[in-house]
């Protein structure tokens, strides 16, 4: 089976990146990412490619490339559907925000949505491509409505997870260490339908590294990737706390033990904890779905991964207030970085905004500054745990409390402490001397994610305090 057109339903973080990297490399196949959501579709589409909805490094290039030529960006959800042979659905799948699993199953009203769509939509054949992180047996829920439309039009369902990371995005998709495909490979047509999908990664991603699963299998990979890598996130992190206890330093521990060939050296950086839109969701999925299964230490084992990330987040904050006299109540702390990580403007589950809710119920006031992104964006999140309770003030209160600066020197001046929240390059080439200069003394400074050069600042005057140190 030759494929020449692909649609994919939901244009954010994963569908945008994804599907430009698959259009720049099969210039042959058309590419339409569709999404109901106008404005991300015109943003996609802007003449100005530093207004794209997503920053990853690399992606603008890889958009001035295909777009217009075979990659698309419509809101035209149906005829997008009707000319596909393979359609993606990359919709959010966020957790549960009532009723039954509120705070720990996904939410899969999205796909659902989408697969509902699809099946009044399709009049021939078509591949269905999972490729939103979702829960064992997703395939399963989506196979019955699309089986049930009793249009004679035949569905083969894969499960294509995404293992890209924000910043990196374009690279891992060009790069990837695996691709994943799950899918029904006991029949000809399930089998047919998944060397469609390996040939189109295969036009770039050598063979050995394309794995062909069985469905659950391959849904639940995903899962278990992350939560393996949130895991020694975790694990770092609870040995920074005892680091600080005994005068260990975290960063050396972390490299004699990643020199080990069987830990390795990645993802064992101390923080003031991991964010994003994957890793606790996904977590607490895994979570939900083993309690369902009654396999609760199985559910308490992996919770607690979650539960340590919680404390490093709040250890930091509380640690900012213990160290600024016991109160932050009518003080100045300046944020460095609100995304959850470097080169992106993401903020999903962001751990700046935990930490900023920890201060501002201390009546902190808060000067944000983040290279990418938007006051609009930072009030929102703050907005949005206000709505679920986990922030303490009036709405009115925001724009007094917490102002968003565009030049890091303004967030900073008449500071009295400020807090590293986000990796971002550029924070290390600041002349500190200025901002120290700038700030109220006792100069204090938080860096959450260890990317200062300490010495330099104690010796400048600031009172200094690193993760696991
Ligand atoms: C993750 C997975 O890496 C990716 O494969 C999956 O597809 C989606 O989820 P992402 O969340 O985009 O990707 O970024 P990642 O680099 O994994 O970082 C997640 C969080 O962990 C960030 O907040 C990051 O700052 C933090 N982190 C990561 C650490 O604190 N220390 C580390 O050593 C690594
Ligand atoms: P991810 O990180 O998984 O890509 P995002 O929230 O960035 O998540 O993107 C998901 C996109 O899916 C959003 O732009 C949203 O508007 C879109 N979406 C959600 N439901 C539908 C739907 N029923 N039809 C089309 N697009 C949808």
């Amino acid at each position: 089976m030759i494929i020449n057109s692909i649609t994919c339903i939901g244009a954010g973080y994963v569908g945008g990146p994804t599907m430009a990297v698959i259009a720049r490399n099969c210039p042959d196949i058309k590419v339409t990412v569709v999404d109901v959501n106008e404005q991300r579709i015109a943003d996609w589409n802007d003449s100005n490619l530093d207004n794209l909805p997503v920053y990853e490094p690399g992606l603008k290039e890889v958009v001035a490339e295909a777009r217009g030529r075979n990659l698309f960006f419509s809101t035209d959800i149906d005829a997008a559907i009707s000319e596909a042979q393979m359609i993606f659905i990359s919709v959010n799948t966020p957790t549960k925000t009532y009723g039954t699993g509120k705070g720990m199953a996904a939410d899969l009203k999205f796909v659902e949505l989408v697969a509902r769509k699809i099946a009044e939509v399709a009049a021939s054949d078509k591949i269905v491509v999972e490729k939103s992180t979702l829960p064992v047996r997703t395939a399963q829920a989506i196979r019955s409505i699309l089986d049930n439309t009793g249009s004679g039009v035949k569905f083969q369902i894969l499960s294509n997870p995404e293992f890209l990371a924000e910043g990196t995005a374009v690279n891992d998709l060009q790069h990837a260490d695996r691709v994943l495909i799950g899918g029904d490979h006991h029949t000809a047509p399930g089998k047919e339908a998944m060397d469609a999908l390996a040939a189109i990664y295969g036009r770039w991603i050598p063979r050995e590294r394309i794995l062909l699963t069985n469905v659950w299998s391959s849904e639940l990979s995903k899962l278990t990737a992350n939560a393996f890598l949130a895991q020694r996130v975790s694990s770092i992190n609870a040995i920074s706390s005892l680091c600080e206890q005994t005068g260990a330093d975290v960063d050396e521990v972390a490299a004699a033990i990643g020199a080990d060939n069987r830990i390795g050296p990645r993802f064992l950086k101390a923080s003031v904890g991991f964010g994003g839109s994957c890793f606790q969701k996904d977590i607490l999925n895994l979570v939900y779905i083993c309690r369902s299964l009654n396999l609760h230490e199985v559910a308490e084992y992996w919770e607690q991964v979650v539960k340590m990330n919680d404390y490093q987040k709040q250890r930091f904050a509380r640690n900012i207030i213990s160290r600024l006299y016991n109160t932050v109540s009518g003080k100045k702390i300046a944020f460095l970085g609100w995304a959850f990580k470097k080169d992106t403007n993401d903020t999903r589950e962001t751990p700046a905004m935990y930490v900023a809710a920890a201060l501002l119920d201390d009546r902190a006031e808060i000067h944000i500054y983040d290279p990418k992104v938007s006051q609009e964006r930072i009030y929102g999140d703050l907005r949005n745990l206000i709505a679920q309770n986990q922030l303490t003030i009036d709405p009115a209160q925001l724009p007094d409390l917490v102002k968003v600066c565009k030049k890091p020197y303004d967030a900073c001046r008449n500071a009295h402490a400020i807090a590293v929240l986000t990796e971002w390059d550029e924070f290390k080439g600041y002349d500190w001397q200025q901002i120290y200069n700038d700030m109220f003394k006792p100069a204090f400074i938080f860096d959450g994610r260890n990317i200062l050069d300490i010495e330099v600042l104690k010796d400048i005057g600031f009172q200094t305090y690193q993760i696991g140190k």
